[in-house]
């Protein structure tokens, strides 16, 4: 199998630049099933689950041209022909669920298997089934893959439990032709939203509110093609961020929209690092000053993005003194902890709370990363300890992070993939 092998070479110190946003195209090439013209998607990241997306959209009779070396995609879905996406490409991609609501919008019928993903909790789909059935869609459950069916969608008022992204991005884009007015209150805010919802309003929807806590949905009877640039990825951003701060260095990240990394900047403020906003991009420095512990508690946007939960525990465990990290958003986003411990980490977790004994040097150890943000965290941790590091599962990592090496080895990193 594949791995990373990483050295520890001093401070980072240089340029990168940030790719399209990997939850953000997902969901926009999904809901291009709703248009029957072709839209061009630019800043498109070369990522494995952009291939899956690729592979199940033809699969339903999408006309695909993907030009991964221009970041660009043409996606025509004149006529869907099928309703069900393929459980083997949905089993290795939970974000294949949102295919459901397009579908559902589209056809009348449309059928997922149970979705598959990062093994990073349950993962559980009962916010978007309960969103479709407000929509007036009946739910089937098969043994392994549930259906949602409705002649015709009719607006309405839904409440979200919890303000999960997935459900919202499904429950606009089934609203978008329901008839009359749909209400979606106590959504998700993350910018991904946001982009979704401005590409479709350039193709003819009507959707207001997307970035605050309630979205209003008026529905239309088409959608006409577009073009569209997909959101620069912020996670990757915060990645590089901590990259630069935990080998303390001082990296320029460009193709950044600050305002969606707010958390992350005022964390690694916190600790001691210093973050300009410059008119080139972000300036990361982590040799200003000495960094000290802090803590974080992850919670959906703007709260600290649980995406960057991993890479700031590695981050923590370098520093001097006792940090606490606590998830709220997954139940099981701490695989990592147990890795980082074997390469000198001091980590003890109970339930969703974790705590950082930070200071004692890390040593190159064989690590496995389980799942994306989790192989990030292996990485970075690895650029600042002794010896080699070795970083099996990098698929994990492949599905979020494109050209992850050649950005590292660009500003000075010692990284290597060997097959
Ligand atoms: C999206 O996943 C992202 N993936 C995840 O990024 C991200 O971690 C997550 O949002 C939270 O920000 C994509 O956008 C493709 P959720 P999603 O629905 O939509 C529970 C990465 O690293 N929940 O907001 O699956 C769920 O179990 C990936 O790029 C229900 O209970 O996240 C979880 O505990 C990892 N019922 C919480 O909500 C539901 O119907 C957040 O899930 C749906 C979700």
């Amino acid at each position: 199998m594949a791995k990373f092998l990483v050295e520890n070479k001093g401070p980072l110190r240089g340029e990168v630049s940030i790719s399209g946003a990997k939850n953000s195209v997902l969901p926009i090439m999904a809901a291009t099933l709703l248009c029957n013209e072709e839209c061009i998607i630019q800043d498109v990241p070369a990522l494995r689950d952009v291939e899956v997306m690729c592979q199940i959209l033809e699969s339903l009779g999408v006309k695909v041209d993907a030009d991964f070396s221009n970041n660009r995609l043409s996606l025509n879905a004149t006529e869907i022909l099928h309703n069900e996406t393929p459980p083997e490409l949905a089993k290795r991609m939970r974000a294949s669920i949102l295919t459901m609501g397009p579908i559902l919008a589209r056809k009348g019928s449309a059928v997922v298997a149970l979705p598959g993903g990062c093994a990073i909790g349950a993962r559980p789909i009962d916010l978007h089934l309960k969103g479709f059935e407000a929509l007036g869609a009946e739910i089937i459950f098969g043994e392994h893959h549930v259906e949602a069916r409705a002649e015709k969608l009719k607006g309405n008022r839904i409440y979200l439990d919890y303000p999960s992204v997935g459900a919202t991005e499904n429950i606009i884009t089934a609203a978008v032709f329901a008839e009359g007015t749909t209400i979606i209150e106590n959504v998700a805010e993350e910018p991904e939203i946001v982009d979704l919802a401005n590409y479709l309003n350039k193709m003819g929807a009507k959707i207001k509110g997307a970035g605050t806590d309630t979205i209003k949905i008026e529905g239309v009877e088409r959608l006409h093609g577009t073009t569209h640039t997909v959101i620069p990825d912020r996670i990757e951003t915060g990645t590089f961020m901590v990259a630069a701060a935990i080998t303390r260095g001082d990296v320029l990240i460009k193709n950044v929209v600050p305002d969606h990394v707010r958390p992350v900047i005022a964390k690694l403020t916190e600790c001691g690092c210093v973050v300009e906003d410059t008119i080139d991009g972000l300036r990361v420095r982590g040799d200003v000053n000495p960094l000290v512990a802090t803590d974080i508690k992850t919670l959906p946007y703007p709260g600290f993005p649980t995406d960057m939960q991993s890479q700031f525990m590695a981050l923590l465990t370098t520093v001097e003194g006792q940090s606490t990290v606590i998830e709220t958003v997954f139940e099981n986003r701490y695989m990592h902890i147990s890795e980082l411990n074997r390469m000198g980490a001091d980590i003890t977790h109970d339930g969703r709370s974790a705590i950082i004994n930070g200071g004692a040097p890390l040593h190159g150890s064989s690590v496995m990363s389980t799942d994306l943000r989790a192989g990030a965290a292996l990485v970075l941790a690895g650029l600042v300890a002794s010896g080699t590091t070795e970083v099996t599962e990098i698929y994990h990592i492949e599905r979020g992070y494109t050209e992850f090496v050649d950005k590292l080895r660009g500003i000075g990193a010692e990284i290597r993939k060997e097959d």
